[in-house]
């Protein structure tokens, strides 16, 4: 006959255990809450955390109900448009303007294009013009480019005294900024484009050309 093993159970008497009830979990969740509640009340790191956690969970509510909603509005672009223009070199026309008689123009036909809002053109030297351009002023002209194409050019400019510009060289003048041109080479040409295309060239008195400690009539 096999004897039965031995068991802890078999040699004590226990007391019976009592059922685990859903009332008993409830009961042992709340004392825990409890617990950690008093902890953190009394522990002002514990509190600390607990305390951020609340301020970070409420930036994330606000954050996610102030998204803007998106927008499917068409956005037009601001920008004005001009008719095409092709203005080819064979052909072209150079024309003599009475405010620089030294110089001849080539207009591509920008200025009709834009509504006069820019002006561009090529300047050369008339055949036989000398140097220079006297002093003058251009005091409504926003933008004024120059870049030399051929040849040399010699500006003087307020502030600046006489710089010589070479071919791929290029001047943006400011506007109202005293300057001449004071010098060339025969075979001059440069692009010159404005915003707007008309606009006053002032000259300088001889008085005012004196005060700026120039020759009169350069
Ligand atoms: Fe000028």
């Amino acid at each position: 006959m096999a004897i039965a093993p031995k068991t802890k159970a078999a040699g004590k008497r226990t007391a019976p255990m009592k059922p685990v009830t859903t009332k008993t979990v409830a009961k042992k969740t709340a004392a825990k809450k409890m617990i950690a509640k008093t902890a953190a009340a009394k522990n002002p790191i514990v509190k600390k955390a607990v305390a951020k956690k609340t301020v970070a969970k409420k930036t994330a509510a606000k954050k996610a109900g102030a998204k803007k909603p998106v927008s499917r509005k068409v956005v037009k672009p601001r920008v004005r448009k001009f008719d095409l223009v092709i203005d080819k070199a064979k052909g072209a026309k150079w024309i003599k303007e009475d405010i620089r008689p030294q110089f001849e123009y080539r207009h591509f036909g920008v200025e009709e294009a834009t509504g006069r809002q820019y002006g561009s053109h090529v300047i050369r030297v008339a055949k036989g013009a000398r140097p220079p351009v006297s002093h003058h002023v251009h005091p409504d002209c926003e933008f004024l480019l120059v870049y030399v194409l051929k040849g040399w050019v010699k500006f003087w400019y307020d502030g600046e005294g006489e710089v010589r510009l070479n071919v791929g060289d290029v001047h943006l003048l400011p506007a109202g900024i005293s300057h001449a041109v004071t010098g060339w080479s025969k075979d001059l040409e440069m692009l010159e484009t404005t915003n707007p295309a008309d606009y006053r060239s002032v000259e300088l008195t001889d008085a005012q050309i004196a005060r700026q400690g120039l020759p009169v009539g350069r």
